[in-house]
């Protein structure tokens, strides 16, 4: 492999399109509301603005920038393949609400003044060298304006240590390979295969079963940008968030939902272990240890404002049901505890969803008997459960039939599908949903309507 390189970052395919729920405004400003913070945007559907640092191939960024109209998006990437893909989505949609860059971070000058309320960096930080993870975490200090939030999605440490080797070896063995980097990547495997069936300490034999089976359920061009990253070092969530702080910004929560209320996934005595533990940073990386957590999802907040000392912040959020009520699971089961919430409470969020996304202060007035702890602990276990996600308050985006129409027509043809486009926001769309939908099936059809979302004509 003679492979291009970003600095050291894989340059020669195209990042497969992803679209990463936990990055939008309405989840992550859940997220901080459920942390008892105030969210960059105060009033339903207010403007806002959102850099994307390392956005890949840009469709999730035109998705949100066609489901918010009242926001404005800008994408950067060094790869000029993905910003050649973003820009033609952008405007073969007609969007005049987002715009990509093609750089480098070191390229990018410190502003004039901040303009961001929101920065979000996935699958950049872990991948790139020190030099560049620097001038990431500097570009987020100064492009977000105070009350603004940086959302970082990276590898974690100690999760990973059980692949540490494997990266390594298939990193050096990709380089002396004949081909592209996919080639590459599938001789350096075989390679790794062999010496770990011919016994080697250092590998852990459960990390390539692992690997071998979520092999078929990804496109191959992402298998290189993961492994044969020169750079590539999972980080400790704990010294991360002190190299944030440095540029004035403070771990304010975790962006997904088990992570924020790991007394719903822990037995006690763990819970209470962490609880004697002060420090906020050492918490999360304790619980990074005790969870052994591959990936974490980070908001950092730039002198964010707490949220009012009524403490009913989060009954102001959006959500939407991804289940219908008869195929509601009031469980979660992790590792030896099952926790059951099948109390009134979590049935009467997935009811009042059932027909579409609804706002909690709603159907849940601050009167209700259940009380505040029954409602917010359903609230956070069937969003950890997957079964609810926030979204935002209903508009009609003009832009959004084109957008679902460009994106339909390619999945049918077997491109991925980033998202849809609905009136509560950018909402995942399985693939198979659509071919359902299209042959008039009654659940696919109910699943887009509890989201929210029409598909084209
Ligand atoms: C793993 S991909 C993640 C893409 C996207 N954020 C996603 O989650 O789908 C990392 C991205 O960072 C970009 N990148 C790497 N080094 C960079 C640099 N020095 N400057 C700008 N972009 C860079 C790559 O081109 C790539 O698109």
């Amino acid at each position: 492999m003679n492979a291009e390189t970003i600095d050291g970052y894989l340059s020669e395919e195209a990042y497969p399109t992803a679209f990463h729920r936990q990055f939008t405004p309405p989840w992550i400003d859940a997220m901080l509301r459920l942390s008892g913070l105030k969210p960059p945007r105060r009033d339903d559907r207010a403007p806002f603005s959102l850099l994307d640092l390392g956005c890949g191939d840009g469709l999730a960024l035109v998705g949100l920038a066609a489901a918010h109209p009242e926001g404005r998006f800008v994408g950067l990437d060094a790869l000029p393949e993905h910003i050649k893909r973003a820009t033609a989505a952008a405007n073969y949609a007609g969007l005049k609400n987002v715009a990509f860059f093609c750089g480098r971070f070191a390229e990018i000058d410190d502003p004039i003044e901040p303009t961001f309320d929101y920065v979000t960096a996935q699958g950049v930080l872990a991948w790139i060298s020190p030099t560049n993870r620097e001038h990431v975490r500097r570009l987020c200090g100064l492009y977000l304006k105070p009350g603004g939030v940086a959302c970082i999605g990276y590898n974690s440490m100690p999760g990973w240590s059980a692949g540490l080797a494997v990266q390594k070896l298939l990193c050096l063995f990709a380089e002396g390979k004949d081909g592209g980097s996919v080639q590459s990547f599938e001789a350096a495997l075989e390679q790794v295969r062999a010496i770990a069936g011919a016994g080697a300490e250092g590998i852990d034999a459960k990390f390539i079963v692992w690997l071998d089976e979520i092999k078929p359920t990804m496109s191959a061009r992402y298998f290189p940008h993961e492994y044969l990253n020169r750079h590539w070092q999972p980080l400790w969530s704990g010294e991360e968030h002190r190299e944030m702080m440095r540029h004035g910004l403070v771990f304010a929560s975790a962006s997904r939902a088990e992570v924020l209320r790991p007394d719903l996934i822990l037995n006690d005595l763990q819970c209470a272990r962490l609880a004697l533990i002060a420090d906020p940073s050492a918490r999360q990386t304790a619980l990074d240890v005790i969870m052994n957590q591959t990936f974490r999802i980070d908001l950092f907040g730039k002198q964010l404002d707490p949220a009012d000392r009524s403490g009913t912040e989060w009954r102001q959020g959006w959500w939407a049901a991804t289940t219908p009520p008869d195929e509601a699971d009031y469980r979660i089961i992790s590792g030896e505890k099952t926790i059951d919430f099948s109390g009134r409470a979590a049935r009467q969020v997935i009811d009042a969803l059932a027909d579409g996304p609804r706002r909690v202060l709603d159907f849940a007035p601050l009167t209700a008997d259940e009380g505040e702890t029954g409602l917010r602990d359903a609230l956070d276990a069937l969003c950890i459960s997957g079964q609810i996600l926030p979204c935002d308050a209903p508009i009609d985006p003009p832009f959004a039939d084109i957008f679902n129409r460009l994106n339909v027509a390619a999945a049918k043809m077997g491109a991925p599908l980033p998202a849809l486009v609905g009136r509560h926001g950018a909402m995942p769309v399985g693939q198979a949903a659509i071919v359902d939908a299209d042959e008039g099936a009654r659940h696919a059809l109910d699943a887009l309507s509890r989201l929210g979302v029409r598909l084209p004509a």
